[in-house]
């Protein structure tokens, strides 16, 4: 990465434990220069993850902005996720009130803010339903060129996690998703085949909860309510999905990444939301995503341990 020009970077999702935790990683990253952060619904309402991303700003010191996004898909109902993140959305330990008015711009304005005033090619981490992502680039198509790459957790080349076809950001707002697919934009795309390989495990986070500061015991904190869930579904530890979007950007070199043809299916009986990987060309369409596959899960470890290290001496 430029070691000297900040990269400016909007992260746009629906908090949520792991979009929390990839917004906490993502603010200790010296590299990013985080412009704004957007709201979408998803993982629970609009008004409920916006609450939270305010929240998450306060605890972190963080001087920057809060956009309320879209409070539905494009075209389909809003799905939720109580079952994986509480009824607030964002369930377990106790978090700071909001320190920052929400920003009076729409998601969208503040996405076209950032982007017609940065000299720089922005790039954007979306977590959750790619619902403003799409719908920016359906009203400013002008603005691609701004846009130096998407990341997004979302999908899974082999199977999913709300469907047996379809991981639930998808699931959620599959046209979202298919205009993001379709746009011409470098996408990099971490899907269930990455991130079921992040896995978390107990002894990993109690590791960040001795570091014994006030944000790691937060962060201990979501994994112990997030587990709840998993384990419940089977799972050893946590699949630590949102961060991944996150890491893959910075360090790239501790994940498996290869490039492939990805569409999203928008109808199907089984299979709605499903991304479908071509594996052997035989579409005859060029590589549209840079497919997070693999990582080195002690590397991953290490670097959200090192994160959370980081805030040492912090004030709640
Ligand atoms: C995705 O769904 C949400 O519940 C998580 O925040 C993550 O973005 C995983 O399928
Ligand atoms: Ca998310």
């Amino acid at each position: 990465m430029n070691q000297n020009k900040k990269i400016p970077v909007i992260l746009d999702g629906d908090p949520g434990h792991d979009d929390a935790i990839a917004w906490v990683l993502a603010s200790t990253i010296p590299d990013f220069d985080i412009k704004a952060i957007t709201t979408v619904a998803g993982n629970q309402t609009l008004e409920k993850v916006t609450y939270n991303a305010r929240r998450i700003v306060s605890l972190l010191h963080l001087d920057i902005e809060v956009a309320k996004g879209r409070n539905r898909p494009l075209v389909s109902d809003l799905i939720i996720a109580p079952n994986f993140h509480g009824e607030t959305g964002l369930d377990g330990p106790r978090l700071p009130e909001p320190d920052h008015e929400l920003s009076k711009l729409s998601a969208i304005e503040m996405m076209e803010k950032v982007l017609r005033e940065s000299e720089e090619k922005v790039t954007i981490i979306s977590t959750g339903a790619q619902t403003n992502v799409a719908a920016l680039l359906l009203a400013h198509p002008e603005l691609k060129e701004k846009i130096g790459r998407i990341s997004t957790m979302g999908g899974g080349l082999r199977n999913g996690n709300w469907t047996a076809g379809a991981e639930f950001n998808i699931l959620v707002d599959p046209e979202a998703a298919y205009t993001i697919a379709h746009s011409g934009l470098p996408l990099q795309m971490c899907g269930l085949d990455v991130t079921e390989q992040a896995i978390v495990y107990p002894e990993d986070w109690e590791r960040i909860r001795a570091l014994n500061n006030p944000v790691a015991k937060v962060v201990a904190e979501w994994f112990d309510f997030f587990f709840i869930h998993m384990k419940s579904l089977g799972w050893k530890g946590c699949c630590t999905h949102d961060p991944c979007a996150v890491m893959s950007l910075v360090w790239p070199e501790i994940f498996d990444i290869r490039d492939y043809y990805v569409d999203i299916e928008l109808s199907g009986r089984y299979c709605r939301g499903a991304t479908v990987a071509d594996y052997n060309g035989s579409s005859g369409n060029k590589p549209n995503f840079r497919c997070v596959v693999g990582l080195d899960r002690q590397k991953f470890v290490d670097k959200l341990v090192e994160a959370c290290a980081s805030f040492e001496g912090w004030e709640f």
